[in-house]
């Protein structure tokens, strides 16, 4: 047994050379969780990873962990219960009515407003002057986006945007349990608007989707559908665009490449993914019986979690796998949208937004640089999501 990585405030810091420890001792090892009262087991290495994604012995179904343990926890269900915490059939059911109406063009459609709030956003900023790149762009875009696409009003989005950001306030609890309320009321009567009054947005496809063998969604299923699309592609993408831009301010040789050749932005994306992922530790899962994964025997009742952050640098998968290379051949192997059926399903979307504002930022911003030392910036207290509170740049 090692001490908890996740307690450690240096591992938020930095958590590569955790990983890179964990790794050496083993892809697969059980950690004390917290307290250290409950082990976990955590897998770092990449081949583990991908056998963890689509281990069909390990099941999402937190609701099942959790039944009978003690618990002062009020979530909303519509966030306690998603497509993300259950497990086939009823996964692979929710799936393919979501993927029918959540499809790659329509995230293609959403191209041009993306394009034109990033300009519109970093057109305001004055040459030579500093701002905070996650409060005024990778914070407010991707939750404008989303909103664009579920079709959230305009004048709904603050609210919308301040019960997202609250469901990922590590710790505590009572402001996690009220977001998820407040969150799900509001989506509850949009839906029932939409309902009402049809319109272009997914949300009003949603209510209409059906399949022959798979039905409908339920009134309870779309909900918990609107509120997870909201919450997913919030944090993830903003973490996202931070870390990018992070990645080519810290490697100025790699920025010049894109700068001289901004096409290149889109085969860029794989590697920044891969370099800092976003998503660093995948969501809950846990082996209801004892499993083996990757040689190393996983306990029955063990949570684990499947880490894409170490993954994505593990050195068995990716050559010199610390360094940023944008000419990687072999980046779009990484597990940063994860693996197997629960793989993003929002990745062609996230994919649209970090392209148009790093290419909207090169083309406004020529002289763009860190305003203070890296060592000075502070990461997000989140297990699972590996990105910066601020990022402030100097035009
Ligand atoms: C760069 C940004 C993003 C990253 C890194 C990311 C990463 C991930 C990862 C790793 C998973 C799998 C989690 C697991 O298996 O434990 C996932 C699932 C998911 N993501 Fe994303 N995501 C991003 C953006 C988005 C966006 C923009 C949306 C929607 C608008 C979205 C919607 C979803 C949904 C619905 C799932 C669950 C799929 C399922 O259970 O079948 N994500 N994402």
């Amino acid at each position: 047994m090692v001490s908890s990585p996740f307690t450690d405030p240096a591992f938020l810091a930095d958590r590569y050379p955790t990983y890179a420890a964990l790794r050496a001792t083993s892809p697969v090892l059980q950690v004390p969780l917290g307290s250290g009262a409950t082990a976990a087991t955590v897998v770092t290495g990449y081949d583990a990873a991908r056998q963890a994604f689509t281990a069909p012995v390990l099941s999402k179904d937190t609701e099942a962990y959790f039944a009978g343990r003690p618990s002062d926890r009020s979530l909303h269900p519509a966030v306690a219960r998603t497509m993300l915490s259950v497990d086939p059939p009823e996964h692979t059911r929710l799936r393919r009515l979501v993927t029918r109406a959540f499809t790659p063009a329509r995230a293609a459609d959403l191209r041009p407003y993306i394009r034109s709030l990033a300009e519109q956003i970093i057109g305001l900023w004055e040459p030579g002057s500093e701002v905070d790149l996650v409060e005024e762009l990778a914070g407010p875009l991707p939750v404008a986006v989303i909103c664009q696409l579920l079709g959230v009003p305009p004048v709904d989005r603050t609210s919308v945007r301040s019960w997202s950001t609250a469901l990922f306030a590590s710790g505590d609890h009572q402001r996690i349990d009220d977001a998820s309320h407040a969150l799900a009321t509001y989506m509850a009567e949009l839906i029932g608007s939409k309902r009402a009054c049809p319109d272009h947005s997914l949300l009003s496809d949603l209510t209409a989707v059906h399949d022959d063998d798979a039905g409908r969604l339920s009134e309870d299923e779309l909900l918990s559908l609107a509120v997870l699309l909201l919450v997913a592609g919030h944090e993830t993408t903003t973490a996202a665009i931070g870390n990018a831009v992070l990645a080519l301010l810290q490697h100025p040789a790699e920025l010049e490449r894109l700068r001289a050749s901004p096409r290149r932005i889109r085969g860029a994306l794989d590697e920044l993914l891969r370099y800092d992922s976003p998503v660093s530790i995948a969501t809950w899962r846990w082996a209801p019986d004892e499993v083996d994964l990757d040689g190393t025997a996983v306990p029955a009742g063990s949570p684990v979690f499947v880490c894409p952050g170490s993954a994505n640098r593990d050195p068995s998968r990716f050559a010199d796998p610390d360094r940023l290379d944008l000419g990687r051949a072999d980046a779009s192997a990484h597990l940063a949208f994860g693996h197997g059926i629960h793989r993003c399903l929002g990745a062609p979307l996230a994919r649209a937004e970090i392209e148009i504002v790093l290419g909207v930022l090169l083309e406004h911003a020529p002289n763009l640089q860190l305003a203070i030392p890296s060592d000075q910036l502070v990461w997000r207290r989140s297990r699972l999501v590996r990105g910066l509170e601020a990022l402030p740049v100097q035009l």
